[in-house]
């Protein structure tokens, strides 16, 4: 048999093989909500402009919405014959209503119905990430507040470098997530013009309203051509490529996170709710879901490849191609959403080993540029100089195997007799990091400062948003 939405002028169906090559149903049944949507919409516009009848817009409308509670209750028959969720829907409306069912396809081609229905749940993603982005920049930020004072190495290369404050190092974190956001709200804004009306490629001869279409389904403007219309992806390349740089941020923050928590760093303790034990060594306690969102980055960078090689060799308009474009932005969303969310509640369990980090910090001479920078302020070095004389006063103290605190004032003095004992009083890591009080620096005055500004923006925008 053929296909009996669009089988007209073919005699016979298509082979086994080609029907499960083209059915797309098994993946894009998930956007039933925003075909009907559409559906509706387009319905209603085409009897506002005298294209269908009143009554036939209204026997529509009753049908999608029997349609919408049948697969809200599981009781819709999906079937792969009929390709995707828009014949399906269509076929079952068809069933429900009769002939009025095949007015809805009037002035519309699955080619703009399908990019309304992808936009629409893009963008609804992208709406569900920034809230889970919203808690995991609070979570992020009150613990920077409770720990402001916390001091920890700060690290270049992994080489301990100057101390720095926990606080500080989770802010560094709300920023980056704080620019994922931006990009994310780009990408929105950028999206959200409506593809309906578009038709097959061309635009259609019917009086249609792209206007209404648009503002019924929340798109700022009707998309300006029709063509780019319906072969536009780079919503969903964007979508996909800011998802990546948030997915790689996550990934960096998961990696120390993997780290603090090991043994020889000792840092901080994860809770047992994002941790598991392991079946031989009872001792252990596994970071396994920062290991698992490290590693899921690399699925949302694949979803990203993905997509941009299915559309690099396409010409205008639509290809059918195009149907590969919604397993990866899905499988990529939900991985992200889920990572976001595992990374939220681990923050928030998560608790620093001040002692340790404060040990760890007051290690491989990490004041050293406070003792440079005490030689230019107090005794008027150029700073080269007095680099010079750090150096040569690290290595003494790596030679006595002692901490720069602990270098008695004599052997300071064998190096530049114009060292007074004041220089102890910024060799110290809470004098260090108390000093960085430029704008951006690591003082824990900075820091609450930062840490009550953000929280109190996050708090406007969780109102704004719920
Ligand atoms: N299932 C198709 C997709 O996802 C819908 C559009 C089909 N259009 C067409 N002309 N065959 O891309």
């Amino acid at each position: 048999m053929s296909n009996q939405m669009w089988g007209g002028r073919f005699a016979a169906g298509p082979s086994a093989i080609m029907e499960e090559i083209n059915a797309s149903i098994g993946f894009d049944k998930r956007l039933y909500a925003q075909d009907i949507q559409g559906s509706k919409a387009h319905a209603a516009m085409l009897a506002a402009t005298g294209i269908i009848s009143a009554e036939d817009a209204d026997k529509i409308n009753a049908g999608l919405d029997t349609i919408l509670s049948e697969v809200e209750a599981g009781t819709f028959d999906f079937k792969t014959e009929l390709e995707d969720i828009h014949l399906n829907i269509e076929a079952r409306l068809t069933e429900l209503i009769g002939p009025a069912a095949g007015r809805l396809h009037t002035a519309r081609s699955r080619n703009d119905q399908v990019a309304t229905d992808f936009k629409l749940f893009v963008r609804d993603a992208i709406d569900g990430i920034d809230a889970g982005l919203v808690d995991l920049q609070t979570a992020l930020a009150e613990k920077a507040l409770a720990h402001a004072s916390v001091i920890m190495p700060g690290f270049t290369h992994l080489q301990t470098a100057q101390p720095v404050t926990f606080g500080h190092h989770l802010l560094a974190y709300v920023e980056m997530i704080g620019r994922d956001r931006g990009r994310f709200a780009d990408a929105r804004k950028r999206l959200n013009e409506s593809p309906l009306g578009a038709a097959a490629l061309a635009g259609t001869a019917f009086p249609i309203d792209r206007d209404m279409t648009a503002t019924a389904l929340g798109f700022d403007r009707p998309a300006a051509n029709s063509l780019d219309a319906v072969s536009d992806r780079d919503f969903a390349l964007e979508t996909l490529a800011t998802a990546s740089i948030l997915a790689v941020h996550l990934s960096r923050f998961a990696e120390e996170i993997v780290v603090w928590a090991s043994a020889p760093f000792g840092f901080v303790t994860l809770s047992d709710a994002f941790t598991t034990g392991s079946s031989i060594m009872p001792q252990k306690r596994n970071p396994d879901a920062a290991e698992l969102i490290r590693a899921k980055t690399g699925r949302i960078i694949g979803a990203l490849h993905t997509l941009m090689t299915v559309m690099k060799g396409l010409p205008l308009a639509y290809s059918k191609d195009m149907q590969e474009d919604k397993e990866p932005v899905f499988d990529a969303l939900d991985t992200l959403a889920l990572a976001v969310a595992a990374m939220t509640g681990m923050v928030r369990d998560m608790e620093p080993v001040a002692k340790a980090m404060r040990k760890a910090a007051a290690e491989g001479y990490s004041t050293a540029t406070d003792l440079a920078d005490w030689l230019v302020r107090e005794l008027g070095l150029p700073f080269r100089e007095a680099h010079h004389v750090t150096g040569t006063l690290v290595a003494r103290a790596e030679a006595a195997r002692m901490p720069l605190h602990r270098l008695p004032l004599a052997h300071m003095q064998a190096v530049d007799a114009r060292i007074t004992d004041a220089v102890y009083s910024v060799l110290s890591v809470q004098a260090s990091v108390r000093s960085r009080t430029s704008y951006g620096g690591t003082a824990p005055t900075n820091v609450r400062k930062q840490a009550r500004r953000w929280l109190r923006m996050l708090e406007r925008q969780s109102k704004t948003a719920g």
